[in-house]
């Protein structure tokens, strides 16, 4: 068997033993996170792109600056306000890491818990720091933060292995329209589409969703760029007045006109497609460039 950390990251995709607790945070995360604006925020709609990254690196950059400084003499003041300002930023990393996390695939949620679990615990390790320094008991403050920052380490090890690894906060449809290949291809006949009900057409090995109102016929991919989900098995719904199609994954709504996010957890747009009808009735499509 190997012993890598990459080997340690895929046994606790598999830790089963983990689901209780998964299930039970999972529930309670997607009840105190209804859909809505607040909820689209800390996914990083308005953003475009998961905003819990980018929020990680204020903790993360100072606590290892506060560690790196505790190497020199004079700079204890200067580590605790470095430490105090990482403790600070940690709670919005979290808030928009759970948030994303009770959207995910069970086995993503397990190595989640994991690099949360390292998360906070180096947070608190970084706060007994604190403490520590303020009762004047400097080596200990320095061996809690050093310590705070190894385990931090292993848990970004793991957030890099669930967001690289698994796909957590990757578009899941971004390779579509290179894959379409270029100008118009032939879908399907106009007569064949029902109105106003998502449909699924092949377009080659490609999925797409086809939309049609009347003679207006919209073409998004099939595959969610959340984790994938298959789009024509969701609902319709109208959102600031334009017709919208809600993922029966986990809820991310997309404009069918051009596959702009209107509700997280995706923050990527959906690849939409051109359509025009040929005389003849026949609908054709173009991967938007
Ligand atoms: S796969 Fe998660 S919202 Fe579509």
């Amino acid at each position: 068997m190997r012993a890598s950390p990459a080997a340690l990251a895929e046994r606790i995709e598999r830790a089963h033993a983990l689901d209780p607790v998964v299930r039970r945070l999972s529930d309670t995360v997607v009840r105190a996170l209804p859909a809505g604006s607040r909820t689209d925020a800390l996914h990083g709609v308005p953003f475009g792109q998961p905003a819990h990254p980018a929020l990680v690196r204020l903790p993360l950059g100072c606590w290892t600056s506060a560690v790196l400084l505790d190497l020199f003499r004079g700079t204890g003041r200067a580590s605790r306000m470095l430490i105090a300002a990482g403790v600070a930023g940690s709670a919005p990393a979290a808030a928009t890491g759970l948030a994303d996390w009770s959207a995910l695939h069970t086995d993503q949620q397990r190595v989640g818990l994991a690099h949360a679990a390292c998360q906070a615990g180096a947070a608190t390790l970084f706060l007994g720091s604190l403490a520590a320094r303020a009762g004047g008991r400097a080596g200990y403050g320095r061996l809690l933060s050093a310590s705070g920052l190894a385990v931090a380490t292993v848990g970004s090890y793991l957030g890099g292995h669930l967001a690289l690894r698994l796909g957590a906060g990757a578009s899941h449809a971004e390779q579509v329209s290179h894959l379409a290949g270029l100008g118009w291809h032939d879908l399907c006949g106009l007569g064949e589409l029902p109105d106003r009900h998502p449909v699924r057409r092949q377009l080659g090995y490609l999925s797409l969703l086809v939309y049609r109102q009347g003679s207006a016929v919209n073409v998004l991919s099939d595959r969610c760029s959340h984790l994938g989900g298959p789009l024509h098995q969701g609902r319709i719904v109208v959102e600031r007045g334009a017709a919208c199609i809600a993922c029966p994954w986990h809820g991310s709504t997309f404009a069918v006109a051009d596959g702009t996010v209107v509700h997280g957890p995706a923050t990527a747009r959906q690849p939409s497609f051109e359509t025009r009808v040929t005389a003849d009735g026949r609908v054709e499509v173009r991967a938007r460039s």
